[in-house]
């Protein structure tokens, strides 16, 4: 279905036939369009950005490319294709056919998962909101432009399903959505990792790899769901949460091959000598992977859960993979092993499997993250630099579960309050790195410029060249 974008909600649901629905959502227009030019990408009214568009949801060709002025963005609502067939395919509801509407007795938990997915959205375009102020590149701004209409695009989805299902407490939750504020003492955002800052590009860049990454993994628990608007919804944002990782990936993969090009050239490999050229060292690479890391574990919540077993059991949030696993989808008498705290020492222990659910996604989720840590690590064994990246434990710096209780160095080991104080700094980034970090973020955007301290890509976007104009400036 190609989507009509004559209307001013574009959208593939058939909004017209809905005129109530269709109103609510142009009431609720404007104080989206109020935020994004309070909250959204500083000082761009009036900047043309090469920007993708969803024109069909169809997997191949659904995207439009052409330049826009973001507030002009198209943003709409759009759900992948209907399957008629398809069924709940986990707990109790197993087999049923998939629902329609919401049910009754699930719908404050479903408002829930909603919200706080929802939340999510215009929180990073919150905390990304100055980098535009010191891009490396017109491409790099381009691309943080993308991934911020993109989420606020994500939060036009949740809010359509909060409008169209959940009556005046979803048009409620709809403007707290655009009330809540990042970083905000009295209002904060639902999750701790978007109360964070995204100082420096290198922050976005980890961002966009770990915490869209945890995106990704919570919206495929949710496009399993046995409430079928979300399953569709949710699985299409996955089509456009896939450039976010790539973002990441590749810019931290360009910033790792800029310093080990030029620690091979030069033979160093002292971090101040590195720093003296502009240059990011791998060690403080390695503390913002940390970082960054150890902050998203965290967002899949506590290890052993009782609403993680409810959402399961009730067919509200399935597993990552939920219909290629090889089990009864029930979990009866299943056990998961999970982390306890015994006499200051960390222990495995098996828990209900319907329990541990967050720990089962949050392990799926370390081991699609570990696997692009070895890609960053190809690039550094390509310049022949004896240096390896690695994932920290998952007990390190957590502040959410029994884990947050101890200790933990990055190699798993629980250490006292005296050796945490003495040695974070060389785990965590301290006020050092992030001033040397923040020392280094100027602003490049003429084109084909790159800023010293990251590569250029190996190709621009959509077959364009890398020295592209992906940036107009008005
Ligand atoms: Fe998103
Ligand atoms: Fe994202």
């Amino acid at each position: 279905m190609t989507i009509d974008y004559a209307e001013k909600i574009p959208n593939n649901v058939d909004l017209a036939s809905n005129k109530t629905l269709q109103r609510a959502l142009e009431q609720w227009q404007p104080g989206f369009l109020g935020w994004w030019g309070e909250m959204g990408p500083d000082g761009t009214a009036s900047t043309d950005v090469y920007l993708r568009t969803a024109v069909s949801v169809e997997p191949k060709g659904w995207a439009h490319f052409d330049y826009v002025k973001m507030q002009d963005y198209r943003w709409g609502i759009f759900l992948a294709p209907a399957d008629a067939e398809r069924k709940v395919n986990f707990g109790e509801h197993k087999g049923e056919p998939a629902w329609q509407e919401v049910p009754g007795e699930y719908r404050a938990n479903l408002r829930r998962l909603i919200v706080t997915q929802g939340d999510t959205e215009p929180a990073s375009v919150e905390q990304q909101r100055h980098l535009g102020l010191t891009c490396p590149s017109l491409y790099d701004l381009r691309n943080l432009f993308q991934v911020n209409v993109e989420e606020g695009r994500h939060l036009w989805a949740m809010v359509y399903l909060l409008h169209a299902y959940f009556g005046r407490d979803g048009r409620e939750e709809a403007e707290a959505l655009l009330e809540r504020r990042s970083g905000d003492a009295d209002n904060p955002r639902i999750l701790g990792a978007f109360n964070e800052r995204t100082p420096d590009w290198l922050s976005f860049f980890m961002f966009t790899y770990f915490t869209d990454r945890d995106g990704k993994y919570q919206l495929c628990s949710l496009a399993e769901s046995g409430f079928d608007p979300l399953a569709r919804t949710t699985r299409f944002m996955l089509t456009e949460e896939a450039h976010h990782m790539f973002v990441g990936e590749s810019g931290v993969g360009r910033i790792i091959q800029r310093t080990c090009e030029a620690m091979a050239e030069h033979r160093m490999d002292d971090p101040p000598k590195i720093r003296a050229q502009g240059l990011i060292d791998l060690p403080t690479l390695q503390r913002y992977l940390n970082f960054h890391f150890s902050v998203t574990m965290d967002l899949f919540g506590a290890d052993v859960s009782s609403n993680a077993a409810t959402f399961y059991s009730t067919g509200l949030k399935g597993r990552f993979d939920e219909t290629k696993i090889d089990d009864d989808h029930l979990l009866a008498g299943a056990t998961y092993p999970v982390f306890e705290v015994h006499d200051g020492r960390l222990a495995v222990v098996q828990a209900p499997a319907l329990n541990a659910l967050n720990e089962k996604l949050r392990d799926d989720y370390v081991k699609d993250a570990v696997a692009g840590i070895e890609r960053w690590n190809k690039i550094i064994d390509k310049c022949g630099v004896a240096f390896r990246l690695r994932a920290p434990h998952k007990a390190f710096n957590r502040k959410i579960g029994p884990l947050a209780s101890v200790r933990v160095d990055p190699e798993g080991n629980v250490v006292s309050e005296t050796d945490w104080a003495q040695r974070h700094a060389s785990w965590l980034p301290s006020e050092t790195d992030r001033a040397f970090v923040a020392s280094l973020m100027g602003r490049v955007a003429e084109r084909g410029k790159f800023a010293n301290w990251i590569a250029p890509p190996s190709r621009g976007i959509n077959n364009q060249p890398v020295d592209y104009e992906y940036v107009r400036f008005n």
